[in-house]
C-alpha cells in the first residue's frame, strides 16, 4: 500500500475517533469501548450517504444538526431484530428456566437491548401460554430512544407476520400464532393483554446503573458490538441485577466463559448461552 493511502486510512481513523468523542461530550452517547471494526463500517456508512467531504466536516455536522445525530444513533444502534428468534433458544427457555419460575410468587424480567419489541412480546406469549403472565412483571430497555417509541406500539408490517408464525410454531407454541395480534390493512398489533404487564423505558447499559432486582436477563445480540472491557463491566450489571438463582440469557454468539464475570455464574444450558446466578461468589 501506497504512504499517501495508509496516511488517509490513519487520519480517517483519528477522525472517527474524535466524532465519537464528541458524541459522548455532547450528548452522553459513549461508544468508545465498542468494537472498533462495527463503528468504523457504521460512521462510514453514513459518512457516504451524507456527501460530506471528511469524516471532520461530519464532526461539525453532528455538533450542530439533532437531526443528523438521530439517523446516526440509529446506523449505531443496529436495531435488527424478530419474533421468535433463534427459536430454539424459546424452547430451552420453556423447558429449563420456566418451571423454576413457575416456583416463585412474583417474576421480574429484564429484557436489555430490546430494540423494535419483537423478543420481548415473544417472551410475553410464552410466559401467558406456561400460566406465568399474571405474575409477571417485563422491564424492556433500550438507550435508542426512537426505537423504544417503536417497541411501545407493538405493531409490525403484515408482511412479517408469515415469518413470525413459523418460528412462534417451531418454539413450541402452542396455539394459533393468529390469537396475539389483530390486524388493519398494513400491520398487525399485538393484543393488549400481553402489553399489559411490560415497562418499556431508555436505558443505556454503558452509563446507566442497575436496572433492578430482576429473576431473569435476557440481553441476546448486543454484547457482540462492545470490547471486551464493556461487555466485561454490562456483565457485571447483569450478575449485580439479577437475585441469587436468577438466570442469564445471551444470544447464541455471545459467551460469558472468557468474562471476569464467569465465577459468578454456572451454565444451565451451554449451547444456548443460558446461565444461572451463583449464590455468593464475591469477585
Ligand atoms: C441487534 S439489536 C438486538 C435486539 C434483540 N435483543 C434481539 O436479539 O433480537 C441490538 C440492540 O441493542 C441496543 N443497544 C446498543 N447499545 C446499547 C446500550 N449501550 N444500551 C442499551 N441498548 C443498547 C440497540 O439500540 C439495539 O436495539
Amino acid at each position: 500500500m501506497k504512504k499517501e493511502q495508509t496516511d488517509n486510512i490513519e487520519n480517517q481513523d483519528i477522525e472517527i475517533r474524535l466524532l465519537v468523542e464528541a458524541l459522548f461530550m455532547k450528548y452522553g452517547y459513549d461508544f468508545r469501548n465498542y468494537s472498533r471494526a462495527h463503528l468504523k463500517r457504521r460512521i462510514l456508512n453514513r459518512f457516504y450517504q451524507s456527501g460530506l467531504k471528511s469524516v471532520s466536516e461530519m464532526i461539525h455536522v453532528v455538533l450542530h444538526d439533532h437531526s443528523f445525530v438521530d439517523k446516526l444513533l440509529m446506523d449505531l444502534s443496529i436495531t435488527v431484530t424478530e419474533m421468535f428468534r433463534d427459536a430454539s433458544f424459546y424452547k430451552s427457555v420453556r423447558e429449563s428456566v420456566i418451571p423454576v419460575l413457575r416456583t416463585y410468587p412474583f417474576v421480574k424480567i429484564w429484557h436489555a437491548g430490546c430494540a423494535s419489541g419483537e423478543e420481548v412480546y415473544s417472551m410475553a406469549i410464552m410466559i401467558k401460554e406456561e400460566g406465568l403472565l399474571h405474575k409477571t412483571q417485563i422491564y424492556a430497555t433500550d438507550f435508542n430512544p426512537q426505537i423504544i417509541q417503536l417497541a411501545k406500539r407493538a405493531r409490525y408490517p403484515l408482511n412479517r407476520i408469515k415469518e413470525f408464525t413459523i418460528s412462534y410454531q417451531k418454539a413450541g407454541g402452542k396455539r394459533s400464532f393468529s390469537d396475539y395480534y389483530h390486524t388493519d390493512e398494513e400491520s398487525a398489533q399485538l393484543i393488549e393483554p400481553l402489553r399489559r404487564n411490560i415497562v418499556f423505558a431508555t436505558h443505556n447499559l454503558v452509563t446507566d446503573s442497575v436496572f433492578a432486582e430482576v429473576n431473569l436477563v435476557v440481553c441476546r445480540n448486543v454484547l457482540i458490538y462492545f470490547n471486551r472491557q464493556l461487555q466485561d463491566h454490562v456483565i457485571g450489571l447483569f450478575g449485580d441485577s439479577l437475585t441469587g438463582g436468577g438466570f442469564l440469557c445471551l444470544g447464541s454468539k455471545e459467551n460469558l466463559q472468557f468474562s471476569v464475570q464467569f465465577p459468578r455464574f454456572e451454565p444451565v444450558v451451554e449451547q444456548e448461552r443460558i446461565y444461572i446466578k451463583k449464590y455468593d461468589v464475591p469477585l
